[in-house]
């Protein structure tokens, strides 16, 4: 795809219309000449990122690159894209080689939290475009980062929240602006899984098909552990951030679209690691929840081992007004008045299954072609960098007050803790000599 002063004016007229399809719920696919077509290389396709690298090769990419330290997930991956499109991807190791390649447009990253900020500003560094999977950074500074570094470089970053590109959420999300619930003040989100324990690791040698020093990348060294690659990096702080951050981006962040509120004034959490007695150091069980200077709230309810739904579901959000409720989840939603009679409801089928770890269904690929229309200059990403960080500062901010046992008073025009040194001091992390986040 290349781009012209020309085709951008081109572009700007047509994005009006582009955006008006997409509030109808129908997503905007106008035909496209092989030039505009869009190249992408996909970093870490193990579970996750093979769902992207399929999808963005049914939604009508090209999948130039196979990205991965696991030349098991490379193969398997490089596999399922070729039979989705008549080019067959080049599966490689390293990442950085395909930003080498100038006829490159996009960086899609499913590698583990620690890789999504650095992966992120080497991609917008080289000029490309970049989806990047939730979160949107390892620790709440890195959000910041990238924030700034794309209003720099000036390429679209989408976060992949994907319920952000349902049809159901934005037109209800519109209609409680319009009063469909009277005045939103309250919302409620939740997740339920029933993950079993992670044992305790022992130190291994590292296998013969995983690259782990370019795994490690930009956290310190640590030598290899048998139960941490793959998923369960998750739940130890030097990669991941923990369920909050895991599932909650997603529920939050329809609860905070909803209420039409950005950084909180107060956050609270209560919970631990309450079911396993094992290597996991995240919460398993987490109440976190975040008052706004309007005089709203928003609850977190994260249960990583004990699935029991709420509301019927495995994961949701539900917001309550003056004179109603909405519950809402991928699927759709449903309109209650005060008196628990359903009014309304939309429902499109889509799974909402909380055990389904790899994200799978329709609102990937919607939210996919609303990232490659965004690209292409003919849509506004649904799920934009910039917003999406004041989502991910919601769910590290959960994790500052959990890990510090306190109550965390914070500034409501930027998020950040007020007279607290010893939780900012976990807005950022170490890193590996080289790696620092920085724009
Ligand atoms: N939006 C969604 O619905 C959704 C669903 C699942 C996961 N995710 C996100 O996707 C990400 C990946 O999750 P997962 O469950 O697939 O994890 P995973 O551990 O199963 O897979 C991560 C993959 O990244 C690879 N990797 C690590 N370092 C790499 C590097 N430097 N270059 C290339 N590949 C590298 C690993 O080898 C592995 O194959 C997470 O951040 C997660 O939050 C989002």
């Amino acid at each position: 795809m290349s781009e012209t002063i020309d085709r951008r004016s081109f572009v700007v007229q047509g994005s009006t219309a582009a955006l008006s399809l997409t509030a109808l719920g129908k997503v905007s696919r106008p035909h496209h000449s092989p030039q505009d077509e869009v190249v992408t290389a996909v970093m870490g396709v193990n579970s996750r990122g093979n769902e992207l690298a399929t999808s963005f090769a049914r939604v009508g990419a090209h999948v130039k690159y196979i990205c991965d330290v696991d030349a098991r997930a490379v193969d398997a991956t490089v596999a399922d894209v070729a039979n989705l499109q008549t080019r067959r991807p080049q599966g490689i190791t390293d990442f950085r080689r395909a930003l080498d390649d100038p006829s490159l447009d996009a960086l899609v990253i499913a590698a583990p939290d620690h890789w999504h900020a650095p992966a992120t500003l080497l991609a917008l560094e080289a000029g490309k475009h970049v989806y990047l999977e939730k979160p949107c950074g390892h620790n709440a500074r890195e959000g910041e980062v990238l924030v700034e570094a794309q209003r720099r470089y000036g390429r679209v970053v989408q976060l992949g929240t994907q319920q952000r590109s349902s049809p159901e959420s934005q037109h209800v999300i519109q209609e409680i602006r319009g009063g469909l619930i009277g005045q939103p003040y309250f919302a409620r989100s939740w997740y339920a899984n029933t993950r079993d324990t992670i044992g305790r690791g022992a130190p291994a040698a590292v296998p013969a098909w995983l690259d782990y020093e370019l795994w490690q990348g930009p956290a310190p060294r640590t030598p290899y552990r048998d139960n941490v690659v793959h998923y369960n990096w998750h739940w130890f702080w030097h990669w991941g951030t923990g369920e909050i951050n895991n599932n909650g981006t997603h529920e939050i962040d329809v609860c905070r679209w909803a209420l039409g509120v950005d950084f909180p004034s107060k956050v609270t959490s209560a919970g631990g690691r309450y079911h396993f007695d094992d290597d996991w150091e995240c919460t398993d069980t987490q109440v976190a929840s975040f008052e706004f200077a309007n005089g709203a709230t928003i609850t977190w309810e994260g249960r990583s081992c004990n699935g029991r739904p709420t509301e019927n579901r495995g994961r949701g959000a539900s917001i309550h007004g003056t004179t109603g409720t909405v519950v809402l989840d991928r699927s759709g939603y449903v309109v209650y008045d005060l008196e628990n009679n359903e009014i309304a409801r939309g429902v499109q089928g889509e799974s909402t299954d909380a055990l389904d770890t790899r994200g799978g269904g329709s609102l990937t690929d919607r939210h996919i072609a609303n990232f490659l229309d965004a690209v292409r200059g003919e849509a506004t990403p649904t799920a934009p960098i910039d917003d999406g960080h004041r989502t991910q500062l919601l769910c590290h901010l959960g994790n500052i007050a959990q890990r510090t046992n306190g109550v965390l008073h914070c500034d409501s025009q930027t998020g950040r803790i007020v007279d607290n040194v010893e939780a900012m001091g976990l807005w950022s992390r170490e890193y590996e000599p080289g790696w620092e986040a920085k724009v």
